[in-house]
């Protein structure tokens, strides 16, 4: 374990109550998953036991979120709650498949962000320790496009968990932010220190002022606040709207893709159990500053020939390439340096596309195989 990382539920109310003696260094075992994949446990982020700590995963129904709440209880990290709204931004069916593995583990609150009445009256019953905030609108483009909405859900719905959770006493806040928050920024890879001027999107724009309301609200009241930007989660599950869904989808069903430029542009991808490493981290992490940012991407790159080559390979079809003139405004390469949550989370993502992308490909073809479209 770093130094840097302790258990915060030495601070929490809970902590007198909390087996003194139990360890979260489990030896690497095997588990099943819901995703029908055995694989090693990974070592745990937890030092001790935290099974009294209420957890609450903001977007437990989504992508990243379902993912985190099965971690959460393979580790049994806690009591796991989750709120989400179900919404149709894609198909909802995907985010009921999600749950399955644990709907009848944890407490589910459908409901909308945005909705304070809601949102207090979660917190008053609940009363969460600690708050894992996934929910939001995701996506750039169509933020461009809907920017009323990004403000509401992830500026207005990120205002009424903070403010909830300083009523009801919550210590500890990860918020999920953006690799995007690093905006026109021309140095590689991208540093936490990195000076952020000028997003250049709505959704950029409301996930910078997510981390600074973070920054408020620890400054203020006390909350541990860990902002995490994410770089291209990808992985089981993930979006319908992200790229590699979209070649995926239309590889399969012999459809040309969009090739812009010769191929060469690069993006740092993130395979989702890693980014839920990090996660974990976050939550355990209690010293440094009050308000914290890190870093978690995959540092590795991949390009855009590179990407598409392997999941032709996954889907075992060749692409039909529609080749595009270069994409104003396109980066080159995104890449993030990761060294300080490496250093601070023990953070180490070691998943590469070609394990993670076969993953991703079987999941679709087990949604398509149960007629939900993804
Ligand atoms: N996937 C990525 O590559 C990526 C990259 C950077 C940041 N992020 C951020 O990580 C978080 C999770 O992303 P994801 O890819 O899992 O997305 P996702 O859309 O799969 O998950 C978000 C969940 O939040 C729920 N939600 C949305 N609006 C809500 C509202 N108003 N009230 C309640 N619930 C609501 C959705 O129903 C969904 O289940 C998001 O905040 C996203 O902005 C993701």
């Amino acid at each position: 374990m770093p130094e840097g990382n302790h258990s915060w539920i030495n601070d929490t109310k809970q902590a007198a109550k909390a087996a003194p003696t139990a360890s979260f260094h489990n030896p690497p075992q095997k588990v099943a998953n819901s995703l029908n994949h055995t694989q090693h446990a990974r070592p745990s982020a937890f030092r001790r036991s935290q099974a009294l700590m209420k957890i609450l995963v903001t977007g437990g129904a989504g992508f990243i979120g379902s993912h985190t709440v099965e971690r959460l209880l393979r580790e049994g990290a806690g009591d796991v709650c989750i709120l989400d709204s179900f919404n149709d931004y894609y198909n909802p069916e995907i985010k009921r498949a999600n749950i399955r593995s644990f709907k009848d583990q944890v407490a589910i609150h459908e409901g909308d962000l945005t909705d304070k009445a809601f949102i207090d009256a979660l917190f008053e019953k609940e009363k969460p320790d600690a708050v894992i905030h996934l929910a939001g609108r995701a996506g750039v483009r169509p933020s461009i496009e809907q920017p009323e909405l990004y403000i509401d859900v992830n500026i207005k719905g990120t205002f009424n968990l903070l403010e909830a959770a300083r009523r009801t006493g919550t210590k500890h806040f990860v918020f999920a932010s953006s690799s995007s928050v690093y905006g026109v920024n021309k140095k590689v890879p991208f540093c936490e220190t990195d000076p952020i001027l000028q997003t250049i999107s709505p959704y950029a724009m409301t996930k910078m002022a997510g981390e600074q309301m973070c920054s408020n609200y620890s400054h203020l009241y006390g909350i541990k606040t860990v902002c995490l930007r994410f770089f291209t989660v990808y992985g089981p599950r993930q979006r319908p709207d992200l790229a590699i869904s979209k070649f995926t989808r239309r590889i399969q069903d012999g459809q040309p893709i969009d090739k812009y430029g010769a191929g060469h542009t690069a993006r740092d991808y993130t395979f989702v159990t890693d980014i839920v490493d990090g996660i974990l981290g976050a939550l355990n992490y209690s010293d440094g500053p009050i308000c914290d940012i890190f870093n978690l991407g995959g540092s590795q790159t991949v390009t855009l020939n590179d990407m598409i080559a392997t999941i032709e390979k996954a889907v075992g079809k060749e692409a039909i390439i529609n080749a595009m003139p270069e994409q104003p405004g396109d980066v080159p390469l995104t890449s993030a340096d990761v060294e300080k949550a490496t250093r601070i989370l023990n953070f180490r993502p070691t998943t590469h596309t070609d394990e993670g992308i076969p993953r991703f490909v079987e999941w679709f073809n087990q949604m398509r195989a149960e007629g939900i479209a993804c």
